[in-house]
């Protein structure tokens, strides 16, 4: 099950002359269980409009897509909207503004479960402990999301989609504008939920360390196609010309690894993780 895209493009406008792609072609299947991708790629590449595809926010304008076996498509009534999708796929956005509309922080993680059809009590539960999840301080749960900071916004959002309990959860661009106390706690939280709770995390992110430390798969993105889809691994050892013309920089580790070599005559491993392998290959 999971998410299925077969040639899939999409277009914002269409027009009789030149239609102007944003997609372009994409195939790739999602599991619904234990993946951690990072979708990454160059600005205006597509990832967000990609990430809003997989919860059917977006229509295929061509292809066949399904997620969760529902086929996305146009020919759905009004009514019938996609909110069983939803209960599957959680999509946080880049921008939080779009997705805090209720009173109170506490209202707004609450109004999931409930649209879900979880009693009251049963809601709030389930809200505080998406907004403990996350970090977020107690004596601001009934604060006006508008009037929060844009890094508050984030994690009242963030907290929003965990409170959906969705399978697959996507989070764009998360660790923007977030401290780096919070961005690890953020990590850590998505580390956990993948590996503890066996969800499948998509991440959109410029932050290489992130990807190199914790996706299991990469997906870049180059002008509307998928360019690459492997392992961070396998992406990292491609060329630096490749590199370069995905628009990418490598990670911390990377980066040290190969100046050592250069100019210390090192002979280290150059793909490393993270920092903590580099320093542990160092000292042995
Ligand atoms: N609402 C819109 N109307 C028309 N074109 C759009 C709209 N949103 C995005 N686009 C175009 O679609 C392409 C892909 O945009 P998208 O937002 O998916 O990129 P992105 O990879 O998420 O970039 P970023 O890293 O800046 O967030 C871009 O060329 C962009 O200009
Ligand atoms: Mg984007």
């Amino acid at each position: 099950m999971g998410i299925r895209l077969e040639n899939v493009s999409y277009s914002y406008n269409k027009k009789k002359k030149g239609t102007v792609y944003a997609l372009k072609n994409i195939t790739l299947s999602i599991d619904d269980k234990d993946e951690f991708i990072a979708l990454i790629g160059e600005t205006g590449s597509g990832k967000s409009t990609l990430a809003s595809l997989f919860n059917a926010l977006k229509i295929p304008s061509s292809g066949e897509e399904y997620v969760f076996g529902i086929k996305i498509q146009e020919r759905r009534k009004r009514k019938e909207n996609y909110n069983d999708i939803r209960k599957h796929v959680g999509l946080v956005f880049q921008f939080p503004e779009y997705q805090l509309f209720e009173e109170t922080v506490l209202n707004d993680v609450m109004f999931a479960p409930r649209n879900f059809g979880k009693s009251k009590e049963e809601a709030e539960k389930i809200a505080v402990s998406a907004l403990e999840m996350v970090h977020f301080p107690k004596e601001m749960y009934d604060k006006t999301p508008f009037t929060l900071s844009g890094g508050e916004k984030k994690m009242v959002s963030i907290a929003g989609i965990l409170s959906m309990e969705p399978d697959i959860l996507i989070f764009d661009e998360p660790t923007a504008g977030i401290d780096p106390e919070n961005r690890n706690k953020l990590t850590k939280l998505f580390k956990d939920l993948n590996e503890q709770a066996h969800k499948t995390i998509i991440i959109i992110t410029h932050d290489m360390n992130i990807v190199s430390k914790y996706a299991k798969r990469v997906i870049v993105m180059s002008e509307g196609e998928v360019a690459f889809d492997g392992t961070p691994k396998k992406l990292f050892e491609s060329s630096e010309d490749q590199i370069a013309s995905f628009n990418l920089d490598y990670p911390d580790s990377i980066k040290i690894a190969k100046y050592l070599n250069e100019k210390a005559g090192l002979n280290l491993n150059p793909n490393q993780n993270d920092l903590n392998s580099l320093i542990k290959e160092i000292l042995s």
